[in-house]
């Protein structure tokens, strides 16, 4: 069975002004990096589980697998610790310490180590009166912990919203927000604000725009496709509300990658890091990156959907369409292109052929268009025009991941005289060789 849709380029109407981020400077892209939870949880064995617990040496670990494996030039910058790092109990001077015996060399120097090669440290704590793993929380005690982390060198703070009145919620992330600006060290600040609200009353989006660099939103991701789908369903009921909210400085958070463990199959985790970069997510992965399969690898370090994500127009993308066990999502990207991701949400049978034409009068494509098909294999489609039927073949819980670029007719023809210029340069290399 064939389907045919027709791209109407709805998002060109959807562009709305959007409005002031925190201003710290900080989360211009999408962050990019890794947090130990999803993975790793609350593992504090360290006597019987030593290279899986929560300790020091699994961040520095983490740390000299990103630099020599090519995850740091891949763009991945910020190694985060999740909760379960602290002590049970506050020091003498009411700051919060790092659990002595898996962190002997205390936080301050963690942070010197990740900094020395070339990379970021992310720390958690909570707005509540305990972490939701029964660590002390932060609850009149925000100023104080705000000092602690920019004196450790603490690069983001991801603030959960456990063990809180959800009344004051909102306030409680903007009283941080204050804190941490007061502290004069620039903190990337990951919050929970919408997700702690949600049950109360519709969140403030403005507001947690202007308070935080990324929010989340729903609930926390777990290896499985049933839990993709969850998020990817959340998102795209609320995409009229979240959306707008997102750009240069502030993301929504549908949680992290979780590409390269034990749940998703090939196809499922191509979807993932599709729709995560169609989404401008955060793309933190939560996976053993000493111990990852090389397709994994290589899907999380593809430069072509990196580009997606981090695509300098910082839009984040809708689901446009859904049909026939198909669900189109579209994300505008800058000098007027175009990603689509096409996933077939079937869950039965075998790869299914999806044929993409676009809507008379559709400018993007207008006269013509160049269309590269990133996922599920790097392909050059070649030059279209807008009545072109562009087929891709998806498998069940896969996605094509597509870009296109216009064409004007001059621009057109100046593309045909860089490739003439190129192919020259390279004949002449032949001759002299
Ligand atoms: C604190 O906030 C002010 C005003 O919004 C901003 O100009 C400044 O860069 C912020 N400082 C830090 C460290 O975030
Ligand atoms: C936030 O700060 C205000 C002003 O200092 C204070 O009255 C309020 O109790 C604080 N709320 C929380 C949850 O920390
Ligand atoms: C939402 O927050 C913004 C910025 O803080 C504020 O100006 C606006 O009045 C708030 N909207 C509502 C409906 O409370």
């Amino acid at each position: 069975m064939c389907s045919v849709m027709f791209l109407t380029g709805l998002l060109l109407f959807m562009s709305c002004a959007v409005v002031d981020a925190l201003d710290n400077g900080l989360a211009l892209k999408p962050t990019m990096g890794w947090l130990h939870w999803e993975r790793f949880m609350c593992n504090v064995d360290c006597d019987r589980d030593p290279d899986n617990c929560i300790s020091e040496r699994l961040y520095m670990q983490m740390a000299d697998v990103m630099v020599k494996e090519g995850w740091k030039e891949a763009g991945y910058e910020y190694v985060c610790i999740d909760d379960c790092w602290p002590s049970h109990q506050r020091d003498a001077q009411g700051r919060l310490q790092a659990d002595p015996k898996r962190f002997p060399g205390g936080i301050k120097k963690l942070a010197d180590y990740i900094h020395s090669k070339g990379l970021k440290l992310g720390i958690y704590a909570d707005i509540g009166k305990y972490t939701c793993a029964g660590y002390p929380g932060s609850l009149g005690y925000y100023e104080t912990d705000a000092l602690a982390f920019a004196d450790w060198g603490v690069d983001l703070l991801k603030f959960d919203g456990c063990n809180m009145d959800r009344a004051l919620v909102g306030e409680a992330y903007v009283n941080m927000s204050k804190a941490l600006n007061t502290t004069g060290r620039s903190i990337l600040y990951s919050c929970e604000w919408p997700l702690y609200e949600w049950p109360l009353r519709q969140p403030n989006y403005t507001a947690i725009r202007e308070t935080c660099n990324h929010w989340r939103n729903f609930q926390d991701v777990y290896d499985s496709w049933s839990s993709i789908k969850s998020i990817l369903d959340w998102t795209a009921s609320h995409q009229d509300i979240i959306v707008p909210a997102a750009g240069p400085g502030g993301w929504n958070d549908p949680d992290m990658l979780v590409i390269g463990n034990f749940g998703l199959s090939h196809d499922q985790q191509e979807s993932q890091m599709a729709l995560w970069a169609i989404m401008a997510a955060p793309l933190l992965m939560s996976n053993d990156l000493r111990d990852i399969c090389p397709r994994s690898k290589d899907l999380l370090q593809n430069r072509r959907i990196i580009d997606i994500s981090q695509d300098s127009l910082g839009k984040q993308g809708y689901r446009t369409a859904k049909m026939n066990g198909y669900e189109v999502w579209e994300k505008p990207l800058s000098q007027n292109r175009l990603a689509i991701a096409v996933m077939n949400r079937q869950e039965i049978g075998g790869p299914r052929q999806f044929t993409i034409r676009a809507a008379p009068g559709w400018k993007i494509c207008y006269p013509k268009c160049s269309i590269k098909q990133i996922l599920p294999q790097y392909k050059d489609m070649g030059i279209q025009a807008p009545d072109s039927n562009i087929v891709v073949t998806i498998n069940p819980s896969g996605t094509a991941l597509l870009t296109l670029t216009p064409i004007s007719s001059s621009s057109f023809e100046r593309m045909h005289k860089r490739v003439w210029q190129d192919i020259s340069i390279k004949d002449k290399h032949n001759t002299v060789l």
